[in-house]
């Protein structure tokens, strides 16, 4: 029998149906609470809301555990490749050999965009944040690939996700080589999806390069590891500019602005920018945690905190590890991961930051990663955007099968009561 809560207002009792997920999570369904009660609900950054039924991704933030499709985070980036997580995402299951073969082949044949794409780069001043060109050059994909921009056409849609996976990195890196002023790489079809994101920054015309293969793993585990999590601001954002039906390009590019900001995939920035910050000021770990506890300072400790996780983010103890491995590898001691060892220590130690179960999250080591195989600041929330993409389309995709509504929250207006308008000569000083 179905299970229901009750809900009594003004003496009126209210039946609304209790539902179960699959990992035996309750919700209590309001679909029609407006409609019998004539009352909407009120959670100011939906920390109660559940948007939508999803079988993508699942986070139990108590215990620190993610698993895309029904695999933890962990066994998947100790055996798969990003591209093939990408399918798992996409379409629900891991590929056979065959599949991944001919899924990797679509995604490569992509990788190159239309000439005339270029020269929206140019319009950008070079100091621009990386993140502008790539929401704006993402969005443009919609004019250029006119052939696949129905949302309700499966061939399309199809078209258009081999499309952004294969252009991404390229749209990437072309911003990067605008902002120093080095001529665009065109995409080399024989190497592996992280390795030749690598050869399209880091190469120049005149000298040869050659990937480095083992950094080029680390960064297609970082893809992998960052690649969903489930209604975060960008893929909730993602799902509704697509809930009204704009087609993928437009949606994607959403998602990227949303992603953009420091609360969210901004945040691997912010780090490295505050640990350079404590490092210019002796390194005295303790005052900025004291300043992170001032409300009134305005000063949050970067990669600190989650919405979701009360605990450690697998992610971060994941690429805490992959931290010590890389630097390990490439000789290079960063003080500024030291730093960033004190920080996490001194704060996961104070009361203020137990008793509100902040700990670091997945944004908290990867800045130096990124900065030890020599991105600069500016291009870590385009990684982030990079290894995030998998997932936006199959939060999109998924929310197009279910033939979702156009997402329309509701409000409590606070505002003035109905006025009368008065013209200049009578509204006083
Ligand atoms: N430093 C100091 N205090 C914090 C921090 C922090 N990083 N994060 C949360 N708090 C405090 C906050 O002031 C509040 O205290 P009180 O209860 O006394 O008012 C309490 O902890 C709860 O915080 P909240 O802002 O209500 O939590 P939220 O769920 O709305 O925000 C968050 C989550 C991730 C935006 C927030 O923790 C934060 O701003 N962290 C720093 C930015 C960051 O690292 N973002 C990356 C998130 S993970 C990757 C991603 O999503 O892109």
């Amino acid at each position: 029998m179905a299970q229901t809560a009750q809900l009594t207002i003004d003496g009126r009792s209210y039946q609304l149906p209790l539902l179960t997920g699959s990992e035996e999570e309750r919700a209590l369904d309001i679909t029609g609470l407006r409609q019998q009660t004539g009352l909407i609900t009120l959670d100011s950054g939906y920390g109660n809301t559940g948007s939508c039924r999803s079988a993508i991704t699942f986070i139990d933030g108590e215990k620190g555990i993610l698993r895309y499709r029904g695999y933890p985070i962990e066994e998947l980036a100790a055996h798969s490749s990003f591209l093939e997580v990408a399918y798992l995402l996409i379409y629900g299951e891991l590929p056979s050999e065959q599949q991944l073969t001919a899924f990797k082949n679509n995604v490569t044949c992509h990788t190159m965009i239309h000439e005339d794409l270029k020269h929206i780069y140019q319009a950008f001043p070079p100091d621009a944040h990386p993140m502008a060109p790539l929401s704006a050059v993402v969005s443009a994909l919609s004019t250029f690939y006119q052939d696949a921009l129905d949302p309700l056409n499966p061939e399309h849609v199809e078209l258009a996700i081999c499309r952004l996976l294969g252009k991404l990195p390229t749209i990437a890196a072309y911003a990067y080589k605008k902002s120093i002023g080095q001529p665009f790489i065109y995409p080399d079809d024989r190497l592996e999806y992280a390795a030749n994101f690598l050869q399209m920054m880091f190469s120049v015309p005149p000298e040869p390069y050659q990937v480095d293969p083992e950094l080029s793993h680390t960064l297609d585990q970082l893809f992998l590891v960052h690649a969903d999590h489930e209604q975060n601001c960008s893929a909730s954002t993602v799902r509704m500019v697509g809930s009204s039906r704009a087609n993928l390009f437009a949606s994607i590019s959403a998602g990227i602005s949303a992603l953009w900001g420091p609360l969210h995939g901004g945040a691997n920035q912010g780090v490295l920018e505050m640990l350079q910050r404590i490092a210019d000021d002796g390194g005295n770990v303790e005052k900025y945690v004291a300043l992170a506890k001032d409300k009134s300072s305005g000063f949050r400790l970067m990669g600190f905190g989650h919405r979701v996780y009360k605990n450690f983010d697998p992610r971060a103890r994941m690429l805490k590890q992959e931290c010590d491995i890389v630097l390990g590898k490439l000789g290079i001691e960063d003080p500024l991961l030291d730093i960033a060892r004190r920080l996490e220590e001194t704060a996961l130690h104070d009361e203020y930051f137990i008793e509100r179960k902040l700990y670091p999250n997945v944004d908290f080591y990867s800045g130096t990663i990124y900065r030890a195989m020599g991105f600069p600041l500016n291009m870590f929330p385009v990684l982030f955007a990079i290894g995030r993409l998998p997932g936006w389309i199959a939060q999109w995709k998924e929310m197009i099968e279910h033939h979702e509504r156009i997402a329309r929250p509701r409000q409590l207006y606070v505002g003035p009561q109905q006025r009368h308008y008065l013209p200049l000569d009578q509204r006083g000083s």
